[in-house]
């Protein structure tokens, strides 16, 4: 056991707990994780992984002895004073977070001020706050109170761990507890920006919807090029390098996906709402990457004519490259408006397969490229895995049934494709 670092406990192991659980132990910490699902706990005791995040995996193996995984919170709580709380807050049918999990954990929580309760999970503005005034209903005051939202992301996440911009500790008065997140964080050497709960809960709300917001412009701007012949990679390029835009999230494509930035933004346009104000930019954000999932149709019907009875391969089904992650993937609204449309879809994915099974149980997968593109009339790039960028295109060309490339990132070599005597199409390129 490393003396110098404070021990933590982590309530739950999904992506942001097990991630947070294996960064602190690889700076040293000894770490208790809690997780109520029995199967993924005796998983992580065997030293197995059960989610698909590059590093995970190795770090887990490293640090085999610091890791410490169960269902039960007691040796937790009997070994750490730093509580980090990392479950989910999926959307709600009416779009808010469903602070359920949250709750549980809570209720969990030792009623003592030697401990604190530090929030990772992303939970709407005012959440800290409603926490502290129900403990204190109960009867159950006095655990300290720390946000300390999380900016990870999938596929790069242990990176992102151990190289963030920025670490947000807010506190209303946890004077101890949010100095000792701060020690933890200190050998990270990023900027530390300590604030109240709230704007620490708005931090995150906000980073994610900027984002979301940068992409659909940038999709926006795409469509435009479209139809006046201008290619939305120099567009990018050139507003890109101005200072105060910068050249990151600019990548115009069929959307964005994944659970986060989908949540996030309809979150906190309700957050908004039923605070009475309405925030319409948002509503554009979302509607516009909707409709981005939906063009690629309209590009092959153009390309197809009538798509009934028309073979469409897709390569990638994962939201972006480097996960498994199905939730909020562009491939799931395509496929389904593809089947809807009488086509007949058959996609590969080096890694989601399994998952996207869980979600589509009918989608015809492939276990290779070459079967995916063989006798389509069209194939559609959906997730850029680096593999998908070095095909060989005259070989696959010669399988195909068809001619149409849609590269939906903007991801492939345009004049290989070409050169492979197929049409070659991508998201906004003149
Ligand atoms: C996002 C944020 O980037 C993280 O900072 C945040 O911590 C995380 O949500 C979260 O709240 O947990 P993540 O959802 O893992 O991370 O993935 P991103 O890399 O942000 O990509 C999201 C989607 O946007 C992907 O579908 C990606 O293909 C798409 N995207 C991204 C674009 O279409 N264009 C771009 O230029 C960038």
């Amino acid at each position: 056991m490393n003396a110098r670092r404070e021990p933590i406990g982590v309530f739950g192991a999904g992506y942001v707990g097990l991630v947070t659980a294996v960064g602190f132990a690889e700076l040293g910490s000894e770490v208790w994780c809690v997780d109520i699902d029995e199967a993924k706990i005796e998983k992580l005791r065997r030293g197995e992984v059960p989610i698909f995040e590059p590093g995970l995996a190795e770090l887990l193996e490293r640090h085999r002895d610091r890791l410490h995984f169960s269902t039960s919170p007691r040796e937790t709580i009997e070994n750490a004073r730093l509580l980090f709380v990392a479950v989910g807050t999926p959307p709600t049918y009416a779009g808010d977070a469903d602070l359920g999990a949250v709750l549980s954990v809570v209720a969990e929580m030792p009623v003592s001020a030697d401990y604190a309760l530090v929030m990772k999970s992303t939970v709407p503005c005012g959440t800290g706050r409603a926490i502290l005034r129900m403990l204190e209903e109960q009867g159950r005051s006095g655990i300290a109170y720390v946000s300390c939202p999380e900016f990870l992301k999938e596929g790069s996440a242990i990176a992102d761990f151990a190289n963030p911009d920025r670490v947000v500790v807010g506190e209303d008065g946890a004077g101890w507890a949010a100095d000792a997140v701060c020690a933890l964080y200190e050998p990270l050497g990023a900027p530390l920006v300590r604030t109240d709960v709230a704007s620490a809960e708005m931090i995150k709300l906000a980073a994610n919807a900027f984002l979301a917001t940068k992409i659909s412009f940038i999709n926006e701007i795409a469509n435009v090029c479209e139809e006046t012949g201008a290619n939305v990679l120099e567009v990018a390029r050139g507003v890109g390098l101005d200072d105060r835009i910068g050249p990151k999230f600019l990548s115009a494509g069929i959307g964005y996906g994944g659970s986060c930035f989908t949540k996030d933004v309809s979150a906190l346009k309700l957050l908004a709402a039923n605070s009475g104000y309405h925030f319409q930019l948002l509503g554009a954000v979302i509607e516009v990457n909707e409709l981005q999932k939906r063009r690629v149709i309209a590009k092959l019907g153009r390309h197809l004519g009538e798509l009934a009875g028309k073979r469409i391969g897709l390569l990638g089904l994962a939201f972006k490259p480097n996960t498994d992650d199905m939730r909020g993937a562009s491939s799931l609204v395509l496929a389904s408006r593809l089947v809807a449309e009488g086509a007949h879809v058959r996609a590969y994915d080096p890694v989601a397969t399994e998952q996207a099974l869980v979600v589509m149980p009918s989608l015809d997968c492939a276990t290779s490229v070459q079967e995916a593109v063989a006798g389509a009339d069209a194939v559609v790039l959906v997730t850029e895995w680096p593999e998908f960028l070095a095909l060989d295109w005259s070989e696959l060309a010669r399988t195909m049934h068809g001619t149409v490339v849609i590269d939906g990132r903007n991801a492939l070599d345009a004049d290989a494709v070409r050169a492979a005597g197929l049409r070659y199409e991508g998201i906004g390129l003149g």
